[in-house]
C-alpha cells in the first residue's frame, strides 16, 4: 500500500506585545525615521505585527504552536518521532531550536533538527518531513516555523523594519494511506545572497560584520512574483492538477501586492486566497503554518480542501507544497 503523509493538527503562537503601524510611527520618531499608516498599508498591505519581550525566545513561540497542533490532531508529545523547525532566528548558534524545543515539549528519543532557507524554511521542512515518512523513516512529525525576526530589525531603516513581525506556527505531519501531500518543488538559487541578508557572524566572541537586516526590496518584490509563479505550476503539474483544483492558495505572507500579483497570474480570485499580513507582517518560516492556523480556525480551510502552499525567502530560496488537508 502506498504511504503518504498528511496533516492531522495545526497549531500556532503569536507573542501578545502587538504594534500597529501607528505604534511604528512613534517608536521611529523616536529615532528621527518618519513613516506613516498610509505608506505601509499601501506598499505592503500590514497593518499590525506582533514582537516577543525580552528573554521570549524562536523556541517558546514554537512549544505554544506544537501544543495546539497536538492537541488538535489527538496526538500526545510522547508519539511524535521527528521535529523539523524552519528558523533563521534560533535561539542559540547550536544547538539547534528543534532539540530545546523537543525538551520544552518533554519529549527525548527522536530525531529533532533545523532548516535554514529563510521565508521558504517551512515548504522545505515540510518537503523533507513528506519524504521521511513516505520512506517509513518516521509516522508523527511535528514540522515548525518560528521565528523572531523582531531580534534582526534595524530601527533606523524605515524600508525594512516595518515589515516584519514574530510567530510561530506548528503541523502534525503523520503517515496515511491516503494523502495528504499530493506534491513539492522545491528551489534555490545563492547568487542572490546579497539582497536579502543578516550578514553578521560570530567569531571569537564577539559578532563581526553587521548583525542587522540588509533588503532590496525591489529586487526582491520581481523575484519573488516570477518564483512564486514557476514552482506553483510545477507543484500542479506534478500532482496532475491544474489552478481550477486548487480552493486555497496560502502563499507566505510577505507583502499584499506580491501575494495579489501571484494570484492573477494563477487566475485564482483573492477570496481563494488566505491573507493574514494585514495582521502579522512577515513573520518569515512562520508565516505559513500561522496563516494556515488561522485559516482552519476561522472555518476557511476544511478537511478535504486542496490547498497549495507557496513561499520564497533569503538565498534565494523558494518553493510550494499542494496538498489535501
Ligand atoms: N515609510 C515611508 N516611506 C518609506 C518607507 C516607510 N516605511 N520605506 C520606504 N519609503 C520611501 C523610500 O525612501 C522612497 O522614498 P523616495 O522616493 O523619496 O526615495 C519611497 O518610499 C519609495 O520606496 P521604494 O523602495 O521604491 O518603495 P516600493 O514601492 O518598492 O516598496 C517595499 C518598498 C514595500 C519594501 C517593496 O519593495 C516590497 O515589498 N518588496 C518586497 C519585500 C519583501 O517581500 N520582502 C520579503 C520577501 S522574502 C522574505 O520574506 C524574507
Amino acid at each position: 500500500m502506498t504511504r503518504f503523509a498528511r496533516i492531522s493538527g495545526t497549531g500556532s503562537s503569536l507573542p501578545p506585545q502587538r504594534l500597529t503601524n501607528a505604534d511604528m510611527v512613534v517608536r521611529l520618531a523616536a529615532r528621527g525615521v518618519q513613516t506613516s499608516d498610509d505608506w505601509i498599508v499601501e506598499r505592503t498591505g500590514i497593518r499590525a505585527r506582533h514582537f516577543v519581550s525580552d528573554g521570549v525566545f524562536a523556541s517558546d513561540l514554537a512549544a505554544e504552536a506544537c501544543r495546539q497542533a497536538l492537541e488538535a490532531s489527538g496526538t500526545k508529545a510522547s508519539e511524535i518521532d521527528l521535529i523539523i523547525v524552519a528558523t533563521s532566528t534560533p535561539d542559540m548558534v547550536f544547538p539547534s531550536t528543534a532539540a530545546i524545543l523537543q525538551h520544552k515539549l518533554g519529549i527525548a528519543g527522536c530525531p529533532v533538527f533545523d532548516v535554514q532557507a529563510v521565508c521558504s524554511g517551512f515548504i522545505y521542512a515540510l518537503t523533507v518531513a513528506d519524504s521521511l515518512i513516505r520512506t517509513g523513516s518516521a509516522s508523527k512529525a511535528l514540522v515548525v516555523g518560528a521565528e523572531v525576526f523582531s531580534r534582526l530589525l534595524d530601527f533606523t531603516d524605515r524600508t525594512t523594519c516595518v515589515l516584519f513581525g514574530d510567530g510561530a506556527g506548528a503541523v502534525v505531519l503523520e503517515a496515511s494511506d491516503t494523502p495528504g501531500i499530493l506534491a513539492t518543488d522545491i528551489h534555490a538559487d545563492g547568487k542572490h545572497t546579497g539582497i536579502l541578508c543578516v550578514p553578521g557572524h560570530v567569531s571569537g566572541g564577539a559578532v563581526l560584520g553587521d548583525p542587522l537586516l540588509k533588503m532590496d526590496g525591489q529586487a526582491v518584490f520581481r523575484l519573488a512574483v516570477g518564483v512564486l509563479e514557476d514552482t506553483a505550476r510545477a507543484a500542479l503539474a506534478k500532482a496532475g492538477k491544474t489552478e481550477a483544483d486548487v480552493d486555497w492558495l496560502i502563499p507566505h505572507q510577505a507583502n499584499i501586492r506580491i501575494m495579489q500579483s501571484t494570484a492573477k497570474k494563477l487566475k485564482l480570485p483573492m477570496d481563494k486566497v488566505v491573507v493574514t499580513v494585514d495582521q502579522h507582517g512577515n513573520t518569515s518560516a512562520a508565516s505559513i503554518p500561522l496563516a494556515l492556523d488561522h485559516a482552519v480556525r476561522a472555518g476557511q480551510v476544511r478537511k478535504g480542501d486542496t490547498v497549495l502552499l507557496e513561499g520564497v525567502g533569503g538565498g534565494f530560496t523558494w518553493g510550494a507544497v499542494l496538498l489535501d488537508f
